[in-house]
């Protein structure tokens, strides 16, 4: 077990109709004039923007409004945000929506409380020295940004998707209520369960410092996040599932489950951003579909724990060598993944890259974790193009 430091400062407002104390909560966090940022326009066809709006102005909190967050959220319109804010004397920035809406949100606030180009976070150039407050009302159970310190990017000019992890990000408030999930497409719950799945599996698979509490919290998330998935893909608007996901997602990527251990592997998310980067994939199945590969890469030297995930968490008999059950282990998470129809390779995501953009995204990925990096095993840039050339 190594040392940690277990850092969550975001207020948590869960259950039915939360939504209604956004303006209370943008009080008690000192904000009293909000840009509110969402996404392609999910939250207006809901009715969830003016239900938001209409609470803002019964309390007299003035705000402006910021939609286009596309899916792999773009940086120009995180500068349009920065502008927008800083004519309008914009001192609380509330996202309202998924990952997208939120990280876009939080660049605008790294942009509004430091000087200089806020591209230079994500570009590793600098860190940060503070962020513009952040509220968030949660329309998707996925990527854990609610909670989470961290914030993903894509720069238009030549496709980088990069993210930027600092506690200034974190937000001060999420609002979560589960009944918001239910108009999503059925492929975005299922990709909501995979990302959050392998925020877990990402801090799980590591060679360092593992605690038996953690993981025992690791092992109890990943096998309710995979029951209620099976759920919700019979049942969609089932509120206890849509509940048990959603609180999954926050407690997956804040920090929770990997107290103690190295900080994870991480790879599956580096591969994928760069394929969320060049073919704006939804994240989640872009992570099902490298998942297998990577796995089958690395498994061999990390042994006991790809063993022990195949027996407490999907279920595998403790029958034949640990190779052997590892291995079936890796092929139940596959099935899993083909049962909620999520893609198990390239193909079957939608994308064809040349051996040229095979190379480019190995090349992209190996820079932008500086040469090489993993903890299941330590990845190249050669390892990371025969995952992808075995993903295909
Ligand atoms: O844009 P709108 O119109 O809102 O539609 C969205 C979008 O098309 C739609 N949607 C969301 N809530 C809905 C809904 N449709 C109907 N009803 C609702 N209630 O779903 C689509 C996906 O939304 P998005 O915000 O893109 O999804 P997600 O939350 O999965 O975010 C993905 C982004 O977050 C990054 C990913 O890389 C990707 O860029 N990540 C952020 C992390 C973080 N900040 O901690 C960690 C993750 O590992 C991840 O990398
Ligand atoms: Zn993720």
């Amino acid at each position: 077990m190594f040392d940690f430091k277990y850092y969550t400062p975001t207020k948590v407002i869960f259950g039915k109709n939360t939504e209604n104390r956004v303006a209370e909560l943008i009080k008690e966090f000192g904000g009293t004039k909000v840009l509110i940022h969402y996404g392609g326009g999910s939250v207006v066809r809901s009715g969830l923007l003016k239900r938001v709006t209409d609470k803002l102005d019964e309390a007299g909190i003035p705000y402006v409004t910021l939609g286009g967050a596309v899916p792999n959220p773009h940086l120009g319109l995180v500068y349009e945000g920065i502008e927008l804010c800083k004519k309008e004397g914009v001192d609380f920035l509330l996202g309202v929506g998924g990952g997208s809406a939120i990280d876009s949100a939080k660049a605008i606030g790294y942009g509004l409380a430091n000087d200089g180009d806020v591209w230079d976070f994500y570009d590793y150039k600098r860190t940060a020295e503070g962020c513009l407050p952040l509220g968030v009302i949660l329309t998707i159970a996925a990527t854990g940004s609610e909670m989470s310190d961290s914030s993903v990017i894509t720069k238009e000019e030549g496709l980088v998707k990069r993210g930027y992890s600092s506690d200034f990000g974190r937000p001060r408030f999420a609002i979560l209520n589960p009944e918001l999930t239910m108009t999503l497409p059925d492929y975005q719950t299922a990709c909501g369960c995979t990302d959050i799945m392998m925020h877990t599996m990402e801090r799980y698979f590591t060679n360092g410092g593992n605690m038996e509490i953690t993981d025992s919290v690791a092992e109890g998330l990943l096998r309710t996040v995979k029951a209620n998935a099976l759920i919700l893909r019979d049942d969609p608007k089932n509120y206890d599932a849509r509940a048990e996901v959603m609180w999954a997602g926050s407690l997956s990527h804040n920090g929770l489950t990997g107290c103690g251990n190295d900080g994870g592997d991480w790879m599956t998310h580096k591969l994928e951003h760069e394929l969320g980067g060049l073919y704006d994939v939804a994240h989640g199945a872009g992570l099902a579909a490298i998942w297998g590969s990577w796995a089958r890469y690395v498994y061999k030297d990390c042994l006991p724990r790809f063993k022990r995930f195949a027996l407490n968490v999907m279920g595998v008999k403790n029958e034949g060598s640990d190779e052997e059950i590892a291995l079936a282990g890796i092929e139940a998470m596959e099935d899993f993944y083909r049962s909620i129809n999520m893609p198990t390779n390239l193909r079957e995501l939608g994308v064809n890259p040349t051996e040229e953009e095979l190379a480019l995204m190995a090349h992209k990925c190996a820079v932008g974790v500086g040469g090489e990096k993993g903890s299941a095993k330590v990845l190249n840039e050669e390892a990371m193009l025969a995952i992808y050339r075995a993903s295909m």
